[in-house]
């Protein structure tokens, strides 16, 4: 039987570092690095400079997991890319992935799909049960997954945007999801969404429902409330319901797989929040050690942080073959995921 396994990782994330002084010292937040410390455990992001898109990092991470899994562009056979900060309003990232990979010209052209994927922080786990189902199935051989976010470019700087551009950071993770005989890789994913609260964590920069979608001046320019220019969020509620969803779905899919959490080596949760990580693990009894993290240095990525971290863990040997991990995220959407891999 075909099983889907994690054949290579990659990760990018933009030079500038920008430290929780650096925000309110270069970019004029009104916050303090003790307050965003204390309450989400990050220290740092990084920030793309202007003229760098979503696909742009999102190539860096793509070319680090072929090299990884010793593979050229042309032998994939789907591109999956997960992002809520894409580079247009359409087309989608995926196809100027391709362009960037040298698919769409040359002897190596290829024109193999490329899907977007919205599902936001649960990106990855979305994207990774749609290759896990393209792989088995004998549509694909090796998927190119990449999660990958351009946030600097839509944080509200200003006091009433604080809470969320705290928070938020720049990058790009990757992995090549192939076939394979051997009895290893995806187990099983497990997916969930909630569209109640859908406007919890959001950014409408556009109404569709109006004519025209973006309201136009008498110049003809369009004029958007800042309301809706920038992402808004209900930071209680997505505390709340993510610890709520993510122990729930972790669950799930330790059952379905019958695996203790006991069984399992580490687990990659993703990276919104230390304090949300560290009460899942605290209440699950996770040893600090099994439970891996880079939020104090990326801040929230979204739907990077899981495939950035993998890559992070695999190049210096914490995660090594032969390991039982574990997935689990929670987004705007609400959306959720987890997925159990003997790596
Ligand atoms: N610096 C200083 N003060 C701030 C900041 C800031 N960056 N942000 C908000 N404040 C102030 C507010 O203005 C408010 O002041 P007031 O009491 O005078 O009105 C006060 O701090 C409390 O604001 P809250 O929004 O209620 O802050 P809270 O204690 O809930 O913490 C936080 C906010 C950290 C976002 C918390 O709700 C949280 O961690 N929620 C989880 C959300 C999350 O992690 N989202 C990530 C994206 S979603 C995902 O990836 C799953």
């Amino acid at each position: 039987m075909i099983q889907a396994y994690i054949s290579g990782t990659g990760g990018y994330v933009p030079p500038e570092i920008v430290t929780n002084d650096a925000l309110v010292r270069d970019y004029g937040v009104e916050t303090s690095h003790e307050w965003i410390v204390q309450r989400t455990g990050i220290e740092a992001r990084r920030f793309a400079e202007a003229g760098v898109g979503t696909a742009d990092l999102a190539a860096h991470a793509a070319r680090e997991a072929l090299a990884d899994a010793r593979l050229a562009p042309h032998q994939l056979d789907l591109i999956l890319f997960a992002t809520l900060s894409p580079d247009y309003a359409f087309p989608g990232s995926g196809v100027l992935l391709q362009r960037a990979l040298g698919l769409t010209s040359g002897p190596d052209a290829k024109f193999i799909p490329a899907l977007d994927l919205r599902n936001q922080c649960s990106g990855f786990l979305y994207g990774l049960a749609t290759a896990n189902a393209w792989v088995r199935s004998g549509a694909a051989k090796h998927v190119l997954l990449v999660g990958a976010e351009t946030h600097s470019a839509a944080l509200d700087f200003s006091a009433r945007g604080r809470t969320v551009s705290s928070l938020f950071g720049d990058g790009a993770g990757a992995v090549i999801v192939s076939a394979t005989a051997d009895d290893r890789g995806v187990r099983g994913c497990y997916l969930g969404a909630d569209g109640s609260e859908a406007e919890t964590l959001c950014q409408r920069v556009w109404d569709i429902k109006q004519r025209p979608f973006i309201p136009l001046d008498a110049d003809g320019n369009g004029k958007v409330d800042p309301a809706h220019l920038w992402a808004h969020m209900d930071g209680r509620m997505v505390f709340k319901h993510a610890i709520t969803r993510m122990t729930e779905v972790l669950g799930r899919a330790c059952d379905d797989q019958r695996v203790a959490l006991a069984d399992i080596d580490l687990f990659f949760f993703h990276q919104a929040n230390l304090r949300i990580n560290q009460y899942l693990a605290e209440s699950l009894h996770l040893p600090a050690e099994k439970v891996p993290h880079n939020i104090e240095r990326y801040g929230n990525t979204t739907a990077a942080t899981i495939p950035l971290l993998l890559a992070e863990c695999a190049r210096d040997g914490r995660l090594r073959r032969g390991m039982k991990i574990a997935l689990t995220a929670f987004g705007s959407g609400f959306t959720w995921g987890a997925a159990i891999l003997d790596w």
